[in-house]
């Protein structure tokens, strides 16, 4: 007879840490499971707005017991639009709010906490439609190495060559000082759309090589004005990007900041510069530090194959700064029970965990971690939404089909509002401008 096994079944007395609320500035999250903002490339069009898909796919893992959600990378000027990443959400005038108010209130609805990822702009990682040059800080074109690439890439680029120019850039035009004011007061206003939609935070994107992480890069910042040169010159862009969304959507609103914690490349930003980025940031105060790491240059530090790959980075960014931290790429619940309970992150987000299974977070509330469909980690999502195909899952044959399931359509009966507005400390400049 086979020996019994004396392992004990898990139960949710296993994840107290993962399961306990923390709050961030005045928002409470009911446990300390976040979804990763992801593109999704669901938003069909390349017009940017929200659509029936994208609100049943964020409500799926809003209903399945994330406590919050991080919305995909929406961009907030019409230039970033013109280079996006293959295709995002945007948020740069009017039209698009309502839209993103009818997500806030769908994930509301859902039982989480949301906050929208908001960006500048992609810089030399974006790509136009027309082929027209994108803006950065210098004119450096991107090129990927192949011993960097995340798992699967090598082999279907190899395959389909043709998609060569796709999954990269093209040559940039250095911005004038006069376009980075433009840009950053363009972005600033935006910002006030994503309060009014009542998003409970705004996470600003400056990792994985994107154009704030340009600027503070000396790989990718050639510049010999006050925007290039020593470390407090690179971070310029992004302190007053920081400064003016700041004054914008007013001091009680919640604020956090996505990083890379080491950009792994010659003359990339060092570990050490991240934290001094991180000290800086959350002195003139960013509410919380998202961590990444890498970028599309460094794929493999961007997309771990492993869980963990970025927690003692973590631990360096938590002794750092007085905020929350949060760390991506732990899959296993364990393990992120175990990075929380080390005191080397404060909230764990999951990202293509979250395709995976939406019902991650209940499973692990409800003490059957044994029943999480587990993310292989082969990159297939990651590799469709590069060469700008809506993202789908080999282990969840529904991701990209939500909007046909009716559990994760709102119901009438939650539609009121779930809070008292939150209103931005100016209004958005069309308004002003009446
Ligand atoms: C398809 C896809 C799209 C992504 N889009 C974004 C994005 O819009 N903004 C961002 O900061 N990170 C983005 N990421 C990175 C994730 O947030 C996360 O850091 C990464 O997937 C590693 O964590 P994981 O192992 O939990 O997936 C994306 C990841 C994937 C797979």
């Amino acid at each position: 007879m086979p020996a019994k096994s004396t392992k004990k079944p898990a139960t949710k007395a296993d994840f107290k840490n993962l399961l306990s609320p923390i709050r961030i500035k005045d928002v409470e999250l009911k446990n300390r499971i976040a979804m990763a903002p992801m593109n999704t490339v669901m938003s069909l069009d390349n017009r940017g707005y929200v659509n029936e898909q994208i609100l049943a796919y964020y409500a799926a893992r809003a209903k399945g017991g994330c406590g919050l959600i991080i919305t995909e990378c929406v961009l907030g000027t019409k230039l970033a639009a013109k280079f996006p990443f293959t295709s995002n959400l945007h948020c740069y005038s009017t039209s698009f709010a309502p839209g993103l108010a009818e997500l806030a209130e769908t994930i509301h609805a859902f039982g989480a906490r949301t906050f929208i990822q908001m960006s500048i702009g992609f810089g030399r990682q974006g790509h136009a439609h027309d082929g027209s040059r994108p803006p950065a800080p210098s004119a450096i074109p991107y090129n990927v190495p192949f011993d960097l690439l995340a798992t699967g890439f090598p082999e279907v680029l190899m395959k389909f060559p043709v998609l060569l120019p796709m999954a990269m850039g093209s040559l940039p035009y250095e911005m004038s000082i006069e376009e980075i004011h433009a840009e950053q007061d363009e972005f600033a206003n935006s910002c006030i759309f994503a309060v009014m939609a009542q998003f409970d935070g705004i996470e600003l994107h400056a990792p994985h090589g994107y154009l704030e992480h340009q600027f503070l890069s000396p790989r990718t910042n050639k510049r010999t004005d006050l925007y290039g040169g020593s470390l407090e010159n690179r971070m310029r862009f992004l302190v007053e990007v920081y400064l003016k969304v700041r004054e914008v959507v007013g001091p009680d609103y919640l604020v956090g900041m996505r990083l890379s914690a080491d950009e792994h490349m010659p003359d990339g930003v060092t570990h050490e510069e991240a934290l001094e980025v991180a000290r800086v940031m959350t002195q003139l105060g960013v509410d919380y530090v998202h961590l990444s790491d890498g970028s599309y240059e460094a794929l493999k530090y961007f997309f771990p194959s492993e869980d963990g790959a970025m927690l003692d980075e973590a631990a360096n960014f938590k002794k750092a700064v007085p905020v929350p931290v949060m760390v991506p790429s732990i899959h296993d619940p364990k393990n992120a029970e175990q990075a929380i309970a080390s005191g080397k992150c404060d909230i764990v987000s999951f990202g293509r965990q979250m395709f995976a299974d939406p019902e991650y977070g209940n499973k692990v509330a409800e003490g059957r971690p044994q029943d999480i469909k587990r993310c292989k980690r082969c990159n297939e999502c990651l590799m469709r939404a590069e060469v700008g195909l809506p993202v789908r899952c080999i282990v969840n044959k529904n991701l990209g089909r939500e909007k046909y399931m009716p559990e994760y359509w709102r119901p009438a009966v939650k539609t009121m509002s779930v809070q008292k507005m939150k209103v931005p400390a100016r209004l958005p400049d069309h308004l002003l401008h009446h």
